[in-house]
Order: C-alpha cells, then structure tokens, then sequence
C-alpha cells in the first residue's frame, strides 16, 4: 500500500505497467505525476486518473527535461522508473545506434533521474526499477534488452548502499500478459512467449494486476532494500 497524500512520480507512466502502477497508487489516495515523452499526451493521460494525477514531459536522455521535472515538485515519496524504448536487435544484424539509445535511456537515464531527484526525496522515499527476465531468460530479439535489464540490478544495488535512508529496488517481470511487450510481438517472439506460458507451473503468464501489486509492496514495505523482487508466476524455473 501507498499511503494517501503520499506523491508518486512514475516515469514511464503514461502507458503499460507504469499507466497501471499510477492507477494503483491513485486508488490509494497518493498524489501521482505520471510522465511520457509529450507533454500533451501525459497531461490527457493524467486526467483519465482524475485529479490527483498530474502529466508531464520527461525524456531519459535529455538531462534538461529531468532537470524540469523535479525542479518544481515539492516533495517525491516514491519513484517508480519503467519507461522502456523498445529496441529488438540481435548481434548477427546488431544496430549500434538503436542498442545505445535503449541501452541509454534504461541505464544513464533511471540514474540520472535518482540524481535529479535527490534532493526531494522524503526521509523515508523509496524507489523502484523495473528490470526484466530477459537478463536470464532471453527472449528472440533482446540483446539490448537484457544487456540493460542485467545493468538495472547493478544500478539498484549501488544506489541502496549509496542513499539511505532512501530505499532501492528492483522488480523483474516475466512476461506479462496484456502488454505492449506481448500485444505487439512478431509470429516468433509470440510462438515463444506462448512456449514459455506452456511451461510456467501454473501454465499462466504474470499479469498487470500482478506486477502493480508487487511495485506497492516494494515501495511501501521499510524491511525491503537492494531487493530485485522477481514476479513471472514461475517462468525462471521453466
Ligand atoms: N511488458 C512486459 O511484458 C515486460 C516484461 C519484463 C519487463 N518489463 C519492463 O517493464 C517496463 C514497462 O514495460 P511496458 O510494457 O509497460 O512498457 P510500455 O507500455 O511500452 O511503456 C513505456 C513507457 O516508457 C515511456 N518512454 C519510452 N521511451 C522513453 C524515453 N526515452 N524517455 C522517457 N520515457 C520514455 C513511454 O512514454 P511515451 O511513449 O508516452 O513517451 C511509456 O510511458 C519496462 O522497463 C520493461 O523493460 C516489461
């Protein structure tokens, strides 16, 4: 649970996990500001959350627009990062320059985003970053991926060390039903993730609801730090 009055800062929060992570915390009566690339866009999408929800414009490789993001904000009680610009590449036909802007956003920018908001952080913040079960289980086309998911649980675990009282954590979804990673997936990756669900325990895939649930208890729980919480309903053991 978060608790109410608390603010929340989702980057990444205008779509997917991070649009269901804001619901969540709005639900629980927290101040949420959700941001995506284009300002418009975040500021229409905050406003399907009602009026504890604010849009804003952060892009992960410019350090001005992060720098603007929290320059204004009085407190941050919790940040979740989860914005992922997707790249599928692969080392037989690898692309230097889309690998190194994914690779950017996910790694340089989840880092300088904790900088930018140091300075905010209530004495008992916490922050959560989403990895991903590409790092172990790798998925047709995630190279950059899982090169970045696997640097995400380095990041966490410096930064737990590094800022207390503020906590750190990582969460790792398996792949999760519903979303932009399964809905838009080519004939393979859709044939492999369909392979994996075969072979889960419970022959089920993680879902939304599963990874909002997690992220709650992650940022709210005081006994969790330096943690990489894996939620995938089994598929590591598959
Ligand atoms: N979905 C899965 O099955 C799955 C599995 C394992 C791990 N994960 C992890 O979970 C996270 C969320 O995944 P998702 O499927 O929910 O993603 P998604 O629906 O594609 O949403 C991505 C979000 O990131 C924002 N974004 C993209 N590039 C950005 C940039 N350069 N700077 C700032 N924001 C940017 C997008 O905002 P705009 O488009 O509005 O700009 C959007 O809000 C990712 O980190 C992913 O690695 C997901």
């Amino acid at each position: 649970m978060v608790r109410a009055g608390r603010h929340v800062v989702v980057i990444g929060g205008t779509k997917g996990l991070g649009f269901e992570v804001a619901k969540a915390c709005v639900r629980q009566g927290a101040r949420v500001t959700i941001t995506g690339r284009d300002e418009a866009y975040a500021k229409a999408r905050a406003s399907e959350l009602g009026e504890l929800a604010t849009g804003a414009e952060c892009e992960l490789t410019d350090w001005d627009s992060l720098e603007r993001l929290f320059e204004n904000m009085d407190v941050v009680d919790h940040l979740v990062l989860t914005a992922l610009d997707r790249d599928f590449n692969t080392i037989k036909d690898f692309r230097p320059d889309d690998c190194a802007r994914t690779s950017l956003m996910k790694t340089v920018g989840y880092a300088t985003a904790v900088h930018k908001a140091l300075p905010k952080f209530s004495d008992d913040a916490s922050v959560v970053m989403f990895s991903g079960l590409s790092m172990w289980r790798p998925v047709p086309g995630s190279t950059t991926i899982s090169m970045a998911n696997a640097g995400i649980i380095g990041l966490v675990n410096s930064l737990a060390v590094e800022i207390p009282p503020v906590r750190v954590n990582a969460i790792t979804p398996g792949v999760v039903t519903g979303t932009a990673a399964v809905d838009g997936a080519d004939q393979v990756r859709s044939d492999w993730f369909e392979a994996m669900r075969q072979r889960t325990p419970a022959k089920r895939l993680p879902t939304a609801e599963d990874i909002t649930a997690s992220v709650m208890l992650l940022l709210d729980c005081p006994g969790i730090n330096g943690a990489n919480l894996v939620v995938d309903a089994g598929m590591h053991l598959a």
